[in-house]
């Protein structure tokens, strides 16, 4: 192959000049011989030292999983385009038709992306109350806990005993941006904290509410892990806290089940608090039911309200949304 032979200190102005006239051979790895760089070039070039030697290859890396995975061709369009990572943790869902192929997916998902020492995939929906799913285990390690990162937070949890999704990472950060310094949050469904945790570097105290004691356990480490000390864990059912709190904010991350909860909500936000609620919907009725329930359940603690935002979080089955609903409590 043919090659420009510079000395070193010509080196990187060399290296322009034949970017510029697009000469420089980007398929072969440039070489160092002595005092000398070695450029590999695509045709002769005038003005240069021109040397015949050989190039090593660049490694062209895959960038997807899917690049390199075994599985029958007419699968292929079967494979996820994507799949949730927390921390080192990959979880995907598989189609029927892929569930034999399982192993190999995960193996191709490991030798992809480094950072991932685990992949599952998902074995039911979120289930119970305490909205956990279950987990197959299809390659690399068998541990279930990890160190998330969003939002300048780090959060430990196990995927396999609480309820967390990266998904909800820019919500989490819409809720941050409106809480007010000073404020006390009630975050009623509070999991590991990814609300809590986040909220508490603004607002005076938060009150931490979750009946799954696991997820109870990890929001007392990550307090430490992120040297938060304004954030009361309380384990339990929230049916048992609420009313004994007064809060400037309430957030109610339950969406399956927070029209049940709509009571309790309001009777611990203090007069003209907020209350951050979420649900799930078809898409051709995305707000009218729950609005209708929180104005019917306002109606009888003869409280008014009035909607600030409604909002589609993100997707969450076909046709099927998880929604936001933002309203004032007077
Ligand atoms: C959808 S998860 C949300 C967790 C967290 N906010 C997050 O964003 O990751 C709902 C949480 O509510 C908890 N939960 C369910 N019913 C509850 C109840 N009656 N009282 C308190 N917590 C409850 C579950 O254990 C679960 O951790």
């Amino acid at each position: 192959m043919l090659g420009v032979k510079v000395p070193k200190k010509e080196a990187e102005s060399v290296r322009k000049t034949l970017l510029e006239l697009n000469l420089l051979d980007n398929r072969f790895k440039v070489k160092t011989t002595g005092d000398f760089v070695v450029f590999p070039v695509k045709e002769r070039i005038e003005g240069f030292e021109l040397v015949e030697t050989t190039f090593e290859q660049v490694s062209k890396r895959p960038h997807s999983y899917r690049e390199v995975v075994k599985v029958p061709q007419e699968l292929l369009p079967l494979l996820p385009s994507s799949f949730d990572i927390i921390g080192e943790i990959a979880i995907l869902e598989l189609p029927d038709e892929l569930t034999p192929y399982g192993k190999n997916i995960g193996k191709a998902i490991l030798q992809v992306h480094k950072h991932i020492t685990a992949v599952f995939a998902k074995g039911s929906k979120v289930l119970g109350k305490y909205r956990v799913r279950e987990l197959i285990h299809l390659a690399g390690e068998q541990k279930t806990e990890t160190i998330h990162r969003e939002n300048g937070i780090r959060l430990k949890l196990d995927v396999g005993k609480v309820y967390f999704s990266p998904r909800l990472a820019t919500e989490r950060m819409r809720i941050f941006k409106k809480v007010q310094r000073g404020e006390i949050v009630f975050d009623m469904f509070a999991g590991v904290g990814p609300y809590s945790i986040l909220l508490a570097k603004k607002a005076k105290l938060i009150f931490a509410c979750d009946i799954n004691p696991w997820a109870i356990r990890y929001l007392e480490e990550n307090k430490k892990l992120n040297k938060v000390k304004n954030v009361i864990p309380i384990l339990g059912d929230v049916r048992k806290v609420a009313g004994q709190i007064k809060a400037d904010r309430v957030i109610m991350n339950l969406p399956k089940f927070a029209h049940y909860f709509l009571e309790e909500a309001m009777v611990s936000v203090r007069r003209e608090g907020i209350i951050h609620y979420y649900g799930f919907s078809h898409e051709d009725d995305l707000f009218g039911e729950h609005e209708k329930k929180i104005k019917e359940i306002a109606k009888n603690l003869g409280r008014e309200i009035k909607i600030l935002e409604k909002r589609k979080v993100r997707p969450y089955a076909p046709y099927q949304y998880n929604i936001a609903i933002d309203f004032a409590v007077f």
